[in-house]
């Protein structure tokens, strides 16, 4: 009876595995020898810092990429996945952190391009139209099947590249930062899919930089760094702190309000309205707003309260119709985008993946090109002047890349947004705007991402951030603003609590 081995009582329910998987591109070791399992019917949340590795496996265990070194085991066996169509086959489907949408064609065809539903006249669209109908009824979500994918704002293109998985009726999904762009509301009926999807044996991986969001449907976790599985729990045995020290080696904080001589006015936005994009309403109305040299202010809101059209509307991307913006006492009312960014006023955008970078550039040609000007004198490039401010601007935003020869595609998720934060701050501005800065950047970057915006705010820059994690609404900023309905419905100080906070922006406390 006792020559039975002894197996890993869990070992049936792992349903993918990944053993010993290795991952090099040329001179950089993305993985290095890693184990990790999928469990029957339950969520595994991989978590590490920025290029840790997260994405690599995840499309190593989806077809997208083949290792290097190791095995795959699906239902026990070895497996080769040879594409993303032969691990679709296999019942396994990814949703990818930058998405993959065609922008130009319709939510329809972008959910079923290359799987067409076939009916004896060819393509079945009433068919694919009803199911992307029914599809968007589950995830709650009002929008149309025929609309094109790039007239849907960026929480709408991911639930579209959400409903696009979930078509494929995959037994195991992979999920890579899915809601990175999604609203509270969306968020929670994601859960609530992800629940029935459980509840149906469907096995989940799951990778966010939303630790607490993440926590709240996470039955394993794993966390990755540097290449290596460093630790390993179910949920019961684990906290936030368990993460957030696994992922980077010790507890952050991010910071506090630096202590600066407020200046004289530096962005001042009088009765501002903007136009909301479905053309019925505003999304600004008649916003007043002042910000001086050296303070920096945080705009909270739920998706939708005209936080980003407020932003891109100064930046000099959206018209206004109605009001005036001053920067250091001129109107900007004249100024094309460019314009603005050598006065001094800068976004960093929402979008980094569409409006923020060149994916055909290198990681240096991406952080200096926004400020070219400053290197060139007449038709000479002062390339000893760029060269350093390249290198001193990687290190400040803390990307890690080969060097700044590196193509920017081959940055991790994280580390490209870091790009276009520095790229802005290269520019010298006086006035910086980020439109949800921390989004998608690991713990550790994010407080060094505030750290430095402290830094120059003490030698005058003015800036203002929009979040939608309250708990970085109490960090560096001076005051902190609740848009709600294209209005400011609430002002106050860094004293100030969360709760009062959410209340102010028409959210309930959520445990
Ligand atoms: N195609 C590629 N060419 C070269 N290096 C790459 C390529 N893809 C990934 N890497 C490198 O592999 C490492 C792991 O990247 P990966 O995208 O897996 O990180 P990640 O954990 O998903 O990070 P993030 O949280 O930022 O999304 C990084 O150093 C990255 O620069
Ligand atoms: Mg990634």
């Amino acid at each position: 009876m006792n020559d039975i081995p002894q197996t890993n009582p869990d070992a049936s329910e792992v349903v993918l595995a990944a053993r010993h998987v290795a991952k090099s591109f040329g001179a950089v070791h993305a993985l290095k020898g890693v184990n990790f399992d999928v469990h029957r019917g339950q969520v595994t949340t991989l978590f590490g810092e920025n290029g840790a590795g997260k994405s690599t496996l995840m499309k190593i265990l989806s077809g997208v990429q083949k290792p290097t070194k190791g095995e795959i085991i699906l239902d026990g066996q070895p497996v080769e996945l040879h594409s993303t169509m032969d691990a679709q086959h296999k019942g396994i489907c990814i949703i990818h952190q930058e998405l993959s949408l065609a922008p130009n064609m319709t939510v329809r065809d972008n959910i079923f391009m290359g799987r067409e539903i076939m009916g004896p006249f060819g393509v079945d669209y009433a068919e694919e139209e009803r199911q992307t109908r029914a599809l968007m009824e589950e995830l709650e979500e009002d929008i149309d099947p025929l609309s094109k994918v790039e007239d849907l704002r960026l929480g709408q293109q991911q639930i579209v590249e959400i409903a696009r998985a979930l078509s494929v009726d995959a037994r195991i999904l992979i999920m890579d930062e899915p809601t990175s762009a999604l609203s509270a509301s969306e968020v929670e009926v994601l859960f609530k899919v992800i629940h029935d999807l459980k509840a149906r044996g469907v096995s989940i991986v799951y990778i966010s930089h939303h630790l607490e969001e993440a926590l709240t449907i996470t039955d394993h976790a794993v966390v990755l760094r540097d290449g290596n599985m460093t630790a390993y729990a179910p949920r019961s045995e684990i906290d936030l702190e368990w993460i957030v020290v696994n992922m980077v080696g010790e507890n952050f904080d991010l910071g506090s309000p630096p202590e600066v001589t407020f200046g004289a006015p530096a962005l001042s936005i009088e009765n501002l309205s903007v136009p909301s994009h479905t053309g019925v309403g505003l999304a600004v109305d008649g916003l007043d707003l002042d910000i001086t040299a050296g303070e920096i202010v945080c705009i909270y809101g739920l998706m939708g309260a005209g936080r980003t059209e407020l932003l891109e509307c100064a930046a000099g991307r959206l018209k206004n119709t109605g009001g005036s913006i001053k920067l250091h006492g001129e109107n900007v009312a004249g100024l094309t985008i460019a314009e603005r960014i050598n006065a001094g006023l800068v976004l960093v955008p929402e979008d980094r993946q569409r409006d923020g970078l060149v994916q055909t550039m290198t990681v240096g040609k991406n952080l200096s090109l926004a400020s070219i000007g400053n290197f060139t004198r007449g038709l000479f490039t002062n390339h000893a002047d760029e060269d350093k401010i390249i290198a001193d601007s990687i290190r400040d935003v803390t990307v890690k890349t080969d060097g700044p020869g590196a193509p920017i595609g081959s940055l991790s998720g994280g580390n490209q947004q870091k790009v276009v934060i520095g790229k802005m701050l290269v520019t010298d501005p006086s006035v910086i705007m980020l439109d949800e800065p921390s989004r998608g950047i690991d713990i550790g970057a994010k407080a060094e991402v505030f750290k430095l915006l402290a830094e120059r705010a003490k030698q005058g820059l003015a800036v203002l951030y929009t979040t939608s994690e309250v708990t970085e609404c109490l960090s560096i900023a001076h005051r902190i603003i609740v848009m709600r309905r294209g209005k400011i419905s609430a002002t106050f100080t860094s004293d100030t609590t969360k709760e009062a906070i959410m209340a102010a922006s028409g959210e309930s406390m959520v445990a």
